[in-house]
């Protein structure tokens, strides 16, 4: 079970409005009553935060904001006290254009380190006037091409313009990078979440992509262009094995590669029995599936059959790219998913506040900071929303802060904070403590085979079985109550309702979702 902790907003120990180290540490009781077993960081690196630090500006050190290489050490060796794996992100794909590499690679067309990039001369466009190089487009809107003065040349960027993309073919690049992941392994790390893994090789013509047919005005101008030549490239796999292999080499690590694909190529990251790729290709699915029965059966069965020969699945319901779970679905539903995603087979990753059920925040246009909302505006890529602050408490700044923090709060902080649900066990937090403590208790949860029972209409059904035991989960996705029938022969005792009832007799609560025990008799 994998946490995804924001450092900018998890808890500020030092009155500036934003996260840091220090105050992760002062925070890891709230992980260990959870029940987690591993924290994954979002970047913490020196960084001029264009994009919240997945513009790193220097990879071997931390963001003076968030604290230091000391600070980072305590960090790590409270984490391992616990019991608990610290996991960081590696942001390969690009750098800020601030880091040293770039700035050097940016003097002249003659730097040593101008091939770390991707610098082209500008292509005559249709009529005739000087453009970029080809037709890529950047996750963040518009032309991936910048034109830079200085040297009469344009630098690639997948992302930002402050994050200029590294030429991985340049031996040079990989040697360093690689060197990158020792510095942080020798220091005990446990493991990484690779950004963007997909992107980090291009064609090695650069030759434009292909228009995107199914585009329409308002998608994001990212969708403009299907991404044949800039991402995703068979090459890859190379790479990645050699993140695997650097990582085996180590002993118990963990990869955990981001990937945006369709399943079946999303599946090749696994790698192969020869070269093994990340561990877990991040599966975010259950953020894309609506929220049927018959669509989520769907996918479950689909993902299931596409995974490789021994490929651990693994599922994610929130992240700070996404929208919160319990601001699409509403509260009830929220409480299904947090069922769902703690009871399908495989390692979950949840993402930090999904456990309050923070829903929706709506952020005053003054406020907000996402470079990816002020570039597109009014198209609802804002990503602000998923990334307020923790609520701890119900005191000033619900205890995050000791002033208003860099994104405001959920209006509700008063009510939904960690402190008051400790004392609700009906709460969200109480309903993610006791399905932790079940996948912990039950075999069957952590590692059983999970069966897909014919869906009831609204009522998603599955089993999970290890040796001697069968668990059964419900998940009635509607507002009317429902009936459930158990499989043949067997009778259930109940071991966990999303909605608190304190026993199953058949029928579901409108939004209730049971873990029952099934007993033969
Ligand atoms: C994926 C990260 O999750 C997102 O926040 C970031 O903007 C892009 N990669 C670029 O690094």
């Amino acid at each position: 079970m994998i946490y995804q902790v924001y450092p900018r907003s998890f808890q500020d120990s030092d009155g500036d409005g934003i996260g840091d180290l220090a105050g992760i540490r002062q925070r890891l009781d709230h992980l260990v009553a959870l029940g987690v077993d591993a924290l994954w960081l979002s970047p913490i690196f020196p960084s001029p935060m264009a994009d919240f630090g997945y513009d790193v500006a220097e990879y071997r050190g931390v963001e003076p904001m968030f604290g230091d290489l000391a600070q980072f050490d305590a960090l790590l060796a409270d984490v391992h006290a616990r019991g608990l794996k610290l996991m960081l992100d590696f942001v390969p794909n690009h750098t800020s254009t601030e880091h040293p590499w770039f700035l050097e690679s940016r003097a002249s067309r003659d730097n040593p380190k101008r091939d770390w990039y991707f610098w082209r001369d500008p292509k005559p466009a249709a009529d005739g006037t000087p453009g970029p190089p080809n037709n890529w487009t950047s996750d963040m809107g518009g032309s991936a091409w910048q034109f830079d003065e200085a040297t009469g040349q344009y630098y690639l960027h997948t992302f930002l313009k402050e994050q200029a993309d590294l030429n991985w073919r340049n031996p040079e690049v990989r040697a360093a990078m690689m060197d990158v992941l020792r510095f942080w392994f020798d220091r005990g790390v446990d493991g990484f979440r690779i950004d963007v893994l997909w992107h980090c090789l291009k064609s090695q013509g650069l030759e434009d992509n292909p228009l995107n047919p199914a585009y329409r005005p308002g998608m994001g101008e990212k969708y403009l262009v299907l991404q044949h030549n800039s991402a995703n490239q068979r090459e890859i796999h190379e790479l990645a094995g050699a993140f695997r292999s650097l990582a085996d080499s180590y002993g118990d690590r963990l990869l955990v590669g981001e990937i945006f694909l369709p399943l079946e190529q999303l599946m090749t990251y696994y790698g192969s029995a020869e070269q093994p790729g990340v561990h877990l290709p991040f599966n975010f699915q259950l953020l894309e599936t609506p929220w049927k029965a018959d669509a989520l059966a769907q996918a479950i069965a689909t993902y299931e059959a596409a995974l490789p020969q021994g490929g651990w699945p693994n599922w994610v319901m929130g992240s700070h790219d996404a929208p919160r779970i319990a601001g699409r679905l509403g509260e009830a539903q929220a409480r299904n998913a947090a069922m769902l995603l703690l009871t399908l087979r495989g390692t979950p990753t949840l993402y930090q506040g999904d456990e309050l059920g923070i829903g929706r925040v709506t952020i005053p246009p003054d406020r907000i900071c996402d470079p990816q909302d002020l570039r597109q505006p009014g198209l609802g890529l804002g990503r602000d929303g998923a990334r307020t602050p923790m609520a701890w408490d119900g005191t000033a700044y619900a205890g995050f802060s000791t002033i208003e923090p860099w994104l405001p709060l959920h209006a509700d902080w008063r009510v939904r904070n960690v402190s008051r649900q400790e004392q609700e066990p009906g709460s969200m937090l109480g309903l993610y403590r006791r399905l932790l403590a079940a996948r912990r208790e039950h075999p069957a949860l952590s590692h059983g085979e999970i069966v897909l029972l014919p869906y009831e209409p609204e009522v998603l059904r599955y089993e999970r079985r290890a040796a001697g035991e069968r668990l059964l989960v419900a998940l009635n996705l509607s507002e009317q109550e429902r009936l459930v029938d158990l499989p043949p022969g067997t009778s259930a005792d109940l071991l966990v309702s999303t909605a608190g009832s304190p026993l199953f007799d058949g029928r579901l609560l409108p939004g209730e979702g049971v873990l029952l025990q099934l007993k033969e008799c």
